[in-house]
């Protein structure tokens, strides 16, 4: 049964809380992947400039036949165009690479300085009262990043696009983030390149026996009920449908505090203050 709950950000505009990652997907993968995500039903694409795969996205999105309007893309501005101008650019050089005339979703993709966030989120804010992009966020922002943006900004952002899976629950930064109406979207949900520790889990190989379901799709369902935006990647086509069919999994109350109960806060990706790129 395929799985398409809606989250309605603060300023009303709906995001498919699932959604395909693109992240290490390279030219025909990337094509592909989005092709197939699109005809199984989901409605969300996730990409940045970073990805080098913008183009190939874009081609799937109007090869699928889906109308635009039904689909909810979101792409991210890499570091080295932080700052007013080059935002503003940046953001154009995406819409191009991916043959679209809007996005629904523009991140800062990594905090820098407080300064170039500042400068770089009123470009987002002007993109988004010019109705170039229907809402605007961050990623891999921390509180203290988050309190900084928001002495100058004047629209709270809609989202914070973090690493977010069984291991790194971020429960102190989601209850700050809801507090102020930004909602938490997970990237790596299955832990990325370390998805090899969540498939080893002794826990999670018991539960998904149990279950009748696989471990991939406990650690999506947890997340999606905590109403974390989820956007797992993956190339291949029955671990695509896999991922969105999930609707029919529900956990008692002990299990999903023995799924909490793994958090042990082990990142898989940099420290957003100590970044080298
Ligand atoms: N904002 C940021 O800084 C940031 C950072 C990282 C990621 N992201 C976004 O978040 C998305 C998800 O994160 P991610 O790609 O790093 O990792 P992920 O979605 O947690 O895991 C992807 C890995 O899991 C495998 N996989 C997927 N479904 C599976 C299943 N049902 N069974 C077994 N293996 C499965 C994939 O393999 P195959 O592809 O070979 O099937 C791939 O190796 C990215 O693609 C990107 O869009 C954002």
């Amino acid at each position: 049964m395929i799985f398409l709950k809606d989250i309605t950000l603060h300023n009303g505009v709906k995001i498919p809380a699932i959604g395909l990652g693109t992240f290490r997907a390279k030219e025909n993968d990337a094509y592909a992947a989005t092709l197939h995500a699109l005809k199984v039903g989901y409605r969300h694409i996730d990409t940045a400039a970073i990805y080098d795969n913008e183009e190939e996205v874009g081609r799937a999105i109007k090869d699928s036949n889906v109308p635009r309007d039904e689909i909810f893309v979101t792409s991210k501005l890499w570091n080295t165009e932080q700052g007013y101008e080059s935002a503003k650019a940046a953001y154009q050089a995406s819409l191009d690479r991916l043959g679209l005339d809007y996005l629904d979703l523009y991140l800062i993709h990594w905090p820098k300085t407080y300064e170039k966030a500042a400068a770089t989120w009123k470009a987002f804010e002007e993109l988004y009262e010019a109705k170039k992009v229907r809402a605007i966020g961050v990623s891999n922002f921390l509180f203290h990043h988050i309190e900084h943006l928001l002495e100058t900004a004047k629209i709270v952002p809609m989202v914070n696009q973090v690493e977010t899976h069984l291991f790194v629950q971020n429960n102190k930064l989601y209850d700050f983030c809801m507090g102020l109406g930004i909602y938490l979207e997970g990237y790596a949900p299955l832990a990325s390149h370390e998805i090899e520790k969540l498939l080893a889990n002794e826990t999670l190989q018991a539960m998904a026996v149990a279950k009748g379901c696989t471990i991939p799709q406990i650690a999506l369902k947890y997340q999606l009920d905590r109403d974390i935006i989820i956007i797992p990647k993956s190339k291949t086509p029955a671990r695509i449908e896999e991922n969105l069919n999930i609707s029919d999994i529900s956990f008692t109350e002990e299990e999903r505090e023995t799924l909490a109960g793994l958090n042990n806060g082990r990142k898989f990706f940099p420290d957003p203050d100590n970044i080298a790129f």
